[in-house]
């Protein structure tokens, strides 16, 4: 297919934090060099770090270096899953600063089991990263305001993967408020899915993902494939309930059937799958992507009612919208909107 395999031999790092206590760098550092679709050395171990940390680009280092990474961030992310516990606890601390410091482990503990998923200490590592966040989602649904608010970010599928997870598991406890199939252990279950969700993207070559220009029907069939890699990538381990693998498997669907991997219809979607498109395609639109601009949540929210119309389950794309309004206005606009589309 025209792959580099080289691509799947490199890590993108974030190194700003771990460098300033370094005097020579621990390990060789690499750029990738759009010109050529290369990775090339940035510079060598044992070299002063003040060279790596101006340079502003994305930073990657050779896979066989990652146990040598993990070793020098591992004490780092401790200190920062240790501070977001005990802040989620804490009732005197602003809300504002409890959701900075989930970004700042999520980051972390999600980059960490997105480049490493067939390590089940990570992937676990990320789960108790979910379920201390959806403490602290159930308890205050105005951490929803700050995602309307989103600023430009460059960490392509870990900030979205954080940023849809809060979405849907915010959503979830919503519509838990009016169904009562959607239980607590089903929120968690689900949530940890949506985290995973792009995970066969990690299979898809890099020179691919950061074209900015038109893709080759043959690049666009391999992004498409991710959905499905992601789920062979658990479907065998004891990782994720069949409802999870689900989310995973058939998050591009759309709802008139037009979308992939088997163009499913309707309610023919598995209904969490329906919820993280949904979230999915709300974090896409309002984050800003190198091909236009960042959208306004209003003008998110009118382009998928109109322009994407058809794309979204109906009932579910009016209960996202008040989700995204005023907190106190919830339940009774959710009620409503039930009996609407019970009359239609
Ligand atoms: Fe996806």
């Amino acid at each position: 297919m025209g792959f580099s395999i080289e691509d799947f031999y490199y890590f993108k790092v974030e190194l700003s934090d771990i460098l300033k206590k370094f005097d020579n760098l621990p390990l060789d550092i690499y750029y990738y060099n759009t010109d050529n679709e290369c990775y090339c050395l940035l510079a060598k171990k044992d070299k002063p770090v003040s060279f790596v940390i101006k340079y502003k680009g994305e930073k990657f280092i050779k896979k066989e270096d990652y146990s040598r990474y993990a070793e020098i961030t591992y004490p780092e992310n401790i200190k920062k899953k240790k501070i977001f516990e005990e802040m989620v606890e804490d009732k005197k601390i602003l809300n504002d600063e409890k959701i900075n410091a989930m970004y700042n482990y999520g980051d972390y503990t999600v980059e960490d089991s997105l480049l490493n998923p067939e390590d089940d200490k990570k992937i676990q590592a990320a789960k108790n990263f979910v379920n201390t966040s959806l403490k602290l989602i159930k308890r205050d649904l105005a951490i929803v305001d700050r995602l309307k608010h989103l600023e430009a970010y460059d960490l392509y599928t870990l900030r979205h993967s954080v940023n849809t997870f809060i979405l849907a598991s915010s959503f979830m406890n919503v519509l838990s408020m009016v169904d009562n199939s959607i239980d607590d252990n089903i929120i968690n279950d689900i949530s940890n899915a949506v985290i995973f969700k792009d995970i066969g993207m990690l299979y898809i070559p890099r020179y691919i993902l950061s074209k900015t220009n038109m893709l080759s029907d043959e690049e666009m069939e391999a992004i498409k494939s991710h959905p499905v890699k992601g789920y062979e990538l658990f479907a065998n381990k004891n990782i994720f309930s069949i409802k999870a693998l689900h989310v995973i498997k058939f998050h591009h669907e759309k709802y008139n059937g037009t979308g992939y991997p088997e163009g499913l219809n309707k309610t023919d979607i598995p209904f969490f799958a329906r919820i993280t498109t949904i979230c999915d395609t709300y974090d896409s639109l309002v984050s800003k992507k190198t091909y236009r601009n960042k959208m306004t949540c209003i003008d998110t929210i009118n382009f998928m009612k109109k322009q994407m119309c058809g794309y979204f389950d109906p009932k579910l794309l009016d209960q996202f919208i008040v989700l995204l309004g005023p907190k106190n206005f919830i339940i009774k606009n959710l009620k409503e909107i039930e009996k609407k589309h019970l009359n239609n």
